[in-house]
């Protein structure tokens, strides 16, 4: 008898064990529409008891409750049988490949759903009444569905927590039904088509914590109201085609972490009680409409803030002081304003402060400035393009006895008409990648201490009145000649933003040595020769003379090389056809001869790269050349007046500006896209 009772026991035991068996077939109907592609290992479902299977897990009951395949290389389509999974509560299969849209009954049997994660998958197709009255988080953000966004969740999922519809393929205006998700604490449909008005039922929600559309066509304001929704820590709207001003009593929210408005067409000021936001961390306002006077915000109660881009606006008055008593700020960008003034001195003890632009501005006093932010230990990255206008930054005492800057990476002072000899005390910038002086007024010699620079590997001394002969330690660079220098910039970024196509613009800049545009004299040194992992070399618009040294043929990584406008003689070397890497050439206006060498990418190169030279000869200029028509000199054209004077927009610089551009473009903002402009 107890025998009987135990094997009872027993039986009722493996049965409770093993898995109900509608939601077994269900399963195997499931993975009878996955495939999963190598290196990916199927999943192991081979056993009977389905409870035991890779990601799934059941109630005491032996129902299906989880079923859990995030990464797992799945892909194929969704079978409508898993809709069988009534008692399913959680189902994540993100990050997967799976495709084709969601089948219908999925919406309507599911009763239990909580959490539903579909992201990152490729389906498509719109999504139909969806009704999961149990639902608390839904993410189906970065797939490709199609249609309107189901707001009409809300009317059948009044628990929900989180809605992630961001990067798809969503459009149109936003339905009703948002404001009936009366739990609602995320709400991101970011990356998407949207457009029209905010709709004014979020502004209701007031549970709400992060309302993140960004990359959208929303037009009309930003509803005073939504400075209502107390617990708002995120607002991200970049990057639409909001008008109208910041909210004006935007102030009420006190857990605002992040205001991301930048890219749209606000207008106004900002207003003063967004200085209350004591909990702000980043605040990013550029590319938009506003204007007033920046030094009449009170900024010292921001004691968390790391970020404020106010870049590409219409900003007046001079750089507000209160600025400096923020404490946290990693990076500030108030590029492309009509910002006055001199640079406050209390920026000295901005001690956190990695990234600073203020380039395309009105300052004054230069070296000031300079004196001011060597004091910022941790500065790596300074923007000061166009924002000096014609003064002397000498070899100033006071900067040269000062030991600052020795974390700064980047250093962009283009386009300032600055006077005077390079500054001597920027050779002691042991970190220095990057220095950008195009553009200017400087005198005197290229220095020769710049070949020591142990990290440069970007110099642009374009259009500047250097003169006497280019030094041959340039050919020193050792960022330049060997790999194990670190040539990442990407370091620069800052981490709380994340990437974007700027970003790429941004670190892939080529190694280069620019010093077109000055009017250095004597012969190119061979020494370049060693500088192998050279992308760009523009010596173009000088007086150099003698020929093209040989040597310049083991610039394997060479793409562009620029001689133009000068007073080179000789033959072109035939071995610089190993430079396979080379798309632009040009010895145009020198005083060159012979035969234009044949083959590699000179073949690809057209007549424009040549002209000017009466004694070169050659098919690309339809010029015989002697030994092939004997006795032939072959016609001689007129020389092309030089580029010398043409000017070029500052648009169209990448380097300085490109560059200035950088920083924010890349890595404060989340979201650098639309115009050049915000560039620097
Ligand atoms: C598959 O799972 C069963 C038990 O569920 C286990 O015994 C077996 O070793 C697994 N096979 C592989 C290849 O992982
Ligand atoms: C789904 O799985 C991924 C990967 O483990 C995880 O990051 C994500 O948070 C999960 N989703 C939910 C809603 O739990
Ligand atoms: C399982 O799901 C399929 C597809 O939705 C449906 O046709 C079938 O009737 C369901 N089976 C049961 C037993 O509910
Ligand atoms: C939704 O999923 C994506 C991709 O897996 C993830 O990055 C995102 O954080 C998720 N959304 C929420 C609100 O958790
Ligand atoms: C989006 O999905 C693709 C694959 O479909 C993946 O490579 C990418 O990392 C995902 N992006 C995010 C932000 O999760
Ligand atoms: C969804 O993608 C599949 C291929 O994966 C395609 O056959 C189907 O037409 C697409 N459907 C829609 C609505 O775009
Ligand atoms: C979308 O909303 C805008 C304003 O919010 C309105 O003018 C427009 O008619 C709406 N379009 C549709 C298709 O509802
Ligand atoms: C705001 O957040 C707090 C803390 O998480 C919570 O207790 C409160 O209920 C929230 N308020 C609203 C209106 O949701
Ligand atoms: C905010 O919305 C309310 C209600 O729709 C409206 O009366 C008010 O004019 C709106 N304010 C702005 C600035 O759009
Ligand atoms: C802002 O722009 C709106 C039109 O979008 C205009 O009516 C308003 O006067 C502007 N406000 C300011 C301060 O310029
Ligand atoms: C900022 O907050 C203080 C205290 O709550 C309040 O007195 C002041 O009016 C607010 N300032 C603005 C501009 O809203
Ligand atoms: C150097 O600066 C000049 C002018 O700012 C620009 O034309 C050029 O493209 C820059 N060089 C590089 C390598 O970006």
């Amino acid at each position: 008898m107890p025998i009987l009772i135990f094997l009872f026991l027993l039986l009722s035991c493996v049965q409770a064990l093993s898995c109900n068996k509608l939601d077994h077939d269900s399963l195997l109907s499931f993975y009878k529409h996955i495939s999963s592609s190598p290196p990916a290992i199927p999943l192991n479902w081979s056993s009977t008891n389905c409870c035991k299977w890779e990601g799934v897990t059941c109630n005491p009951e032996s129902h299906v409750t989880h079923l859990s395949l995030p990464g797992k290389h799945l892909s194929g389509t969704i079978d409508p049988f898993l809709g069988n999974l009534t008692f399913l509560s959680y189902l994540n299969l993100s990050d997967n490949q799976f495709s084709g849209s969601l089948p219908f009954t999925l919406f309507h049997t599911l009763n239990h759903l909580e959490s539903l994660d579909l992201s990152s998958n490729r389906f498509n197709g719109s999504i139909e009444s969806p009704f999961f009255p149990s639902l608390i988080s839904f993410n189906v953000s970065n797939n490709s569905f199609t249609g309107s966004l189901p707001s009409s969740i809300c009317i059948t999922s009044r628990f929900v927590k989180m809605l992630d519809f961001s990067t798809n393929k969503f459009s149109g205006n936003v339905s009703k039904g948002i404001g009936r998700c009366s739990k609602l604490e995320i709400f991101r449909a970011g990356f998407n088509s949207l457009s029209g008005w905010l709709p004014y039922e979020l502004y209701t929600v007031k549970t709400l914590r992060e309302i993140s559309l960004p990359n959208n066509q929303f037009s009309g304001p930003v509803n005073d109201s939504i400075a209502l929704l107390s617990n708002l820590s995120i607002i991200d709207l970049h990057q639409n085609e909001l008008t109208g001003e910041v909210p004006k009593n935007i102030g009420l929210l006190s857990n605002l972490k992040q205001l991301i408005l930048h890219t749209n067409s606000l207008n106004g000021t900002v207003p003063p009680s967004l200085m209350n936001c004591t909990s702000l961390k980043t605040l990013l306002l550029r590319n938009n409409h506003l204007g007033g006077e920046i030094s009449s915000l009170e900024f010292s109660k921001l004691q968390k803030l790391e970020a404020i881009d106010f870049g590409n606006n219409s900003f007046v008055g001079t750089i507000p002081v209160s600025l400096c008593l923020c404490r946290s700020l990693i990076a500030i960008r108030l590029a492309f304003n009509q910002l006055t003034g001199e640079i406050p001195a209390c920026m000295a003890d901005i001690k956190s402060l990695s990234h600073l632009s203020i380039s395309y501005n009105f300052l004054s006093n230069v070296v000031g400035a300079l004196r001011i932010l060597m004091q910022c230990d941790n500065l790596s990255v300074l923007f000061l393009s166009r924002c000096f206008n014609d003064e002397p930054v000498s070899n100033d005492d006071s900067l040269l006895h000062l030991n600052g800057f020795q974390n700064l990476q980047i250093l962009s002072m283009g386009e300032c008409q600055l006077r005077g000899e390079v500054p001597s005390w920027i050779g002691k910038l042991k970190k220095l990648k990057v220095l950008n002086l195009s553009y200017n007024k400087f005198t005197g010699t290229i220095p020769k201490w710049l070949g020591s620079m142990p990290n440069l590997f970007i110099l642009n001394l374009t259009r500047n009145h250097l003169t006497g002969e280019l030094p041959r330690e340039i050919g020193d660079l050792k960022a330049l000649a060997s790999d194990d220098t670190d040539s990442n910039l990407s370091n620069l970024a800052l981490p709380f933003l994340s990437t974007t196509l700027q970003y790429n613009r941004l670190f892939n800049l080529p190694r280069g040595i620019k010093v077109g545009n000055n009017s250095l004299s004597g012969n190119i040194p061979a020494e370049l020769g060693n500088l192998r992992l050279l992308r760009e070399l523009d010596l173009n618009d000088n007086d150099f003379k003698g020929s093209i040294p040989s040597e310049l043929s083991h610039l394997v990584n060479l793409e562009k090389l620029d001689m133009s406008g000068n007073h080179l003689s000789g033959e072109i070397p035939e071995s610089l056809k190993k430079l396979h890497f080379l798309s632009f050439f040009s010895v145009k206006n020198n005083d060159l001869e012979g035969e234009i060498p044949k083959g590699g990418q000179f073949d690809t190169f057209t007549n424009t790269s040549f002209e000017g030279n009466p004694k070169l000869c050659g098919s690309v200029l339809q010029r015989n050349c002697p030994s092939t028509t004997p006795g032939g000199q072959g016609e001689i054209l007129p020389p092309v007046p030089t580029a010398e004077e043409s000017e070029t927009p500052w648009y169209t610089i990448p380097f300085g500006l490109g560059y200035s551009v950088g920083f924010f473009v890349v890595i404060i903002s989340l979201l650098f896209r639309s115009s050049r402009k915000w560039f620097n």
